[in-house]
């Protein structure tokens, strides 16, 4: 990276003699826009910012911020739960890169590593940054395979740098899509779908795949790829605005608004008359207890997420379906997408592709602001969300927020 190094010497002599004095220094890359930081002098930045004009600001954007966790929930999500922090922006070693973050996503999984006991991941701690997947720019390499201006995907957390072993990072190319894709429809939801449909619940042409969660970022792919598939799609969703999103715009077969329709069994045998081969259920709880009700001999049955379950502290009890399985011959099967990490070259592969055909449509939820991430999440989960929710943190070209 382009970049020179000045002792920090803006005209106040307490601070000139503080920072050589433990050899601080005031990066200024040329690259990479307004990027600056300071090394080893964390206390400097507030009284430069109180007192100067130019450097006060080029000293800010030396300030790393990030979202940590500061409440284990109870329930829902609410904003007290998360604070916003400063640190030093990080130093990266060899074979390491800082990252700028341009997008960062929020997703469902996010609430279980907040629990004390997260599940099958580890736990976040209180005070530690949130974890999460980001789209950024690379604003300093220690590594000649990743360059500055490279656009990379890696799980870097609620912040607005990171530094990341480069073997880590996927590499991003511009040209294909949109950058923001490579968290939704090219990464792990597009994946989560791919997957789970294709792999788990194998659909054949004419048959009808029921979707749970089919106004969000996962639902609203499967269906798109159910149909792409020759099948009927069915979508349940929690909104007007998303029936109408996912019959209208991505050519669903049919859907329903959970939270206006209640009567889910007759709903569903309205638009399944056939019955229902094949379920992809993000939900779990009084849905898929009807679904359950509704399947055919040798349905298929992709658990990919149970979100109504989420906030609770202990499971819900439900009716006793398992009986279905024996009588159906009917299969259900768990899973998570890091099961399938060595075939996502073919998935991207074949998403690419159906996104360049038009076959596959998105939308994105954007809110922006790094600040804005808690309330981004807490809606998402809350279902105020249509397709992906993202949140916008930084341009990409001049890396401003
Ligand atoms: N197995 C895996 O590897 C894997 C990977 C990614 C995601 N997932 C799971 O897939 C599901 C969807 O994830 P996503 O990222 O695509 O999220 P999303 O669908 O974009 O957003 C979550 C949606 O869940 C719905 N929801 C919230 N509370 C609900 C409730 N009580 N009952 C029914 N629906 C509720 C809301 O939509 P409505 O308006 O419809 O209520 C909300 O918009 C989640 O369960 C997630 O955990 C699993």
């Amino acid at each position: 990276m382009a970049s020179y190094f000045a002792v920090i010497n803006i005209g106040q002599p307490d601070l000139k003699r503080k920072s050589q004095g433990n050899g601080s220094i005031l990066t200024i890359s040329s690259s990479a826009g307004a990027f600056a930081r300071i090394r080893g002098y964390e206390g400097a930045r507030a009284g430069i910012a109180q007192t100067y004009g130019v450097a006060s600001l080029i000293t800010m954007e030396g300030v790393n911020r990030q979202i940590v966790l500061a409440e284990r929930p109870v329930g829902a999500p609410k904003e007290s739960d998360f604070r916003l922090v400063e640190s030093p922006i990080p130093d990266p070693g060899p074979g390491e890169v800082l990252v700028r973050t341009v997008f960062l996503s929020v997703d469902p999984y996010m609430r279980g590593r907040m629990r004390q006991n997260g599940g099958y991941a580890r736990s976040l701690d209180l005070g530690e940054v949130m974890i999460g997947g980001v789209v950024g720019t690379v604003v300093e390499s220690h590594d000649p395979r990743v360059g500055v201006g490279d656009v990379v995907e890696a799980a870097l957390g609620w912040q607005e740098y990171a530094v990341a072993p480069a073997k880590a990072l996927r590499r991003i190319d511009p040209a294909v899509a949109p950058i923001s894709t490579a968290l939704y429809v090219l990464g792990m939801p597009g994946l989560t779908a791919y997957f789970g449909l294709l792999d788990i619940c194998r659909p054949q042409p004419g048959e009808t795949v029921v979707v749970s969660g089919a106004g969000g970022a996962v639902g609203s792919l499967v269906g798109q790829i159910a149909k792409i598939k020759r099948c009927r799609a069915i979508g349940i969703a929690g909104s007007d605005e998303k029936v109408r999103f996912i019959t209208g715009e991505l050519n669903f077969d049919g859907a329903f608004n959970y939270k206006t329709r209640t009567d889910y069994e007759a709903q569903l045998k309205q638009l399944c008359p056939t019955g229902i081969d094949v379920y992809f259920d993000n939900v779990g709880g009084p849905i898929t207890d009807t679904v359950m009700r509704l399947i055919n001999n040798r349905a298929r049955i992709a658990v990919c997420g149970q979100i109504s379950q989420y906030n609770n502290d202990k499971p819900e009890m439900g009716p006793r379906w398992l009986h279905q399985l024996v009588s159906k011959q009917a299969k259900v099967e768990g899973f998570l997408v890091f099961q399938y990490a060595d075939r996502y070259e073919e998935a991207l592969r074949q998403l690419t592709a159906w996104l360049r055909e038009r076959r596959i449509k998105y939308r994105e939820d954007i809110t922006t602001g790094l600040e804005n991430a808690p309330g981004a999440f807490i809606r998402m989960m809350g279902g105020h969300n249509i397709g992906k929710a993202l949140v916008k943190v930084s341009d990409v070209a001049s890396g401003t927020a």
